[in-house]
């Protein structure tokens, strides 16, 4: 039986970032008691047709999920716990913005049953915080850090990387400060530009300039080298961890495994006999709300996806984590060979020019090389 990962989606937060296209809504007031009561709902209309599988994640992400009442991680907690069967170390991950983790409300999360928090650091220099339009400062982000850690067994956190003007030099020494400061668990991300935020529209106009493919790469190959000094290693294109330390949540997804996404926007991949189901949300919080409360979900389309689509997906996840992907994985998950996926002379190539290599283990793996390039290796391999 597969097992699942659970995705709550909480769609708030205080200010929207000028970089972000998450599905995250600035709202005057929250009608916390109406959400909690329609996120349970969802998961309660979704258990009840996937029946008692093993658990192995709870994710709360977002927009803000701190920003959440705890009473509202708590009920989503216990009723995921008695409605499915938790592994004895479930991981329960909660986002948190460094603005939004007073005392009180971390303890509370704690208190709710969060083994894992993930907090939106973005960076420790003042003015790339203000250019990214954050509303902490490094020394809150530092503090909030060390309240953490208090805590939590368990602590990872974000960053931004290849900023505009960005030199290799003091990302280092951002970074290792980072590392100095860091748990067992890191997400670095390089700066993209996403379509309909304010930065698209800057960018378009010239406000500002990003480091070329070429500088994009050192800082790359920088940030692992940094990462590994203090025993972080890439397990996936933007994450590091110390071996064991890895997001299992984050793993599920990328290993092709089941999961539910509940929440505005939310979507999941769910196996049922043999068919493998993708399903989405409604985007917008107020009208998801209105479904969830007159339908019990607020599903806004489903789909049995097709063997190709499958194996697609399958190979595009698992391409991404240093450990490769096993073909026999992607076999059982779409009943395709690999040779039905890709374009043999493709992969040929793709192995030649040393983006893609076979471990001795027997699965495919992206090379340091051919992960900085996934994006147009991949078109081209998939048949
Ligand atoms: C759902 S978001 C954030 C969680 C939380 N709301 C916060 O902002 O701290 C997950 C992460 O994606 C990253 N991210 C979002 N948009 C990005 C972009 N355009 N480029 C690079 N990283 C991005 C940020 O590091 C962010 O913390
Ligand atoms: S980066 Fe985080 S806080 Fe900023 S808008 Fe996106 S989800 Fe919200």
């Amino acid at each position: 039986m597969e097992s699942l990962a659970l995705y709550i989606h909480w769609p708030f937060c205080a200010a929207k970032c000028p970089y972000c296209d998450f599905n995250s809504h600035v709202r005057e007031r929250i009608e916390q008691d109406r959400f909690r009561a329609a996120l349970r709902r969802e998961l309660a209309f979704e258990a009840a047709r996937t029946g008692r599988r093993p658990l192995v994640s709870i994710f709360f992400g977002g927009g803000t999920p701190s920003l959440m009442e705890p009473e509202t991680a708590a009920a989503l907690i216990a009723d995921a716990r008695a409605l499915f069967d938790p592994v004895p170390d479930l991981e329960i991950t909660l986002e948190a913005n460094p603005t939004s983790v007073e005392a009180g409300r971390l303890a509370g999360f704690r208190a709710a049953g969060v083994n894992r928090v993930s907090l939106g650091v973005q960076s420790l220099r003042e003015e790339a915080l203000r250019f990214l339009g954050r509303r902490h400062d490094a020394a809150q982000a530092v503090a909030a850090l060390e309240l953490a850690r208090g805590l939590f067994p368990r602590l990872s956190f974000d960053l931004i990387y290849a900023r505009p003007g960005q030199a290799e030099e003091d990302w280092r020494a951002e970074l290792r400060a980072a590392l100095a400061l860091a748990a067992d668990h890191l997400s670095l991300y390089q700066l993209t530009i996403e379509p309909g935020t304010r930065f698209a529209t800057e960018y378009a106009r010239g406000a500002f300039v990003l480091p070329d493919g070429d500088a994009a790469a050192r800082l790359y190959a920088a940030t692992a080298e940094e990462a590994a000094r203090f025993g972080l290693l890439p397990y996936e294109v933007s994450n590091y961890a110390r071996p064991g330390s890895e997001s299992r949540h984050n793993l599920q997804y990328w290993r092709y495994g089941d999961y539910l996404g509940i929440g505005p926007g939310a979507h999941q991949r769910l196996s049922q006999g043999s068919a493998l189901l993708a399903a989405r949300r409604h985007r917008a919080p107020e009208e998801w709300l209105a479904r969830v409360e007159r339908d019990g979900q607020a599903i806004t389309g489903e789909e049995a996806l097709a063997p190709q689509d499958r194996a697609r997906e399958a190979l595009l996840m698992g391409l991404r984590l240093a450990e490769g992907v096993d073909p026999a994985r992607i076999e059982a998950r779409s009943g395709l060979a690999l040779a039905e996926t890709v374009d043999p002379a493709m992969l040929a190539a793709c192995l030649e020019e040393g983006y893609l290599e076979w471990l001795p283990s027997g699965r495919l793996c992206a090379t340091e090389e051919g992960r900085l390039r996934l994006d147009a290796v991949l078109p081209a391999l998939l048949r």
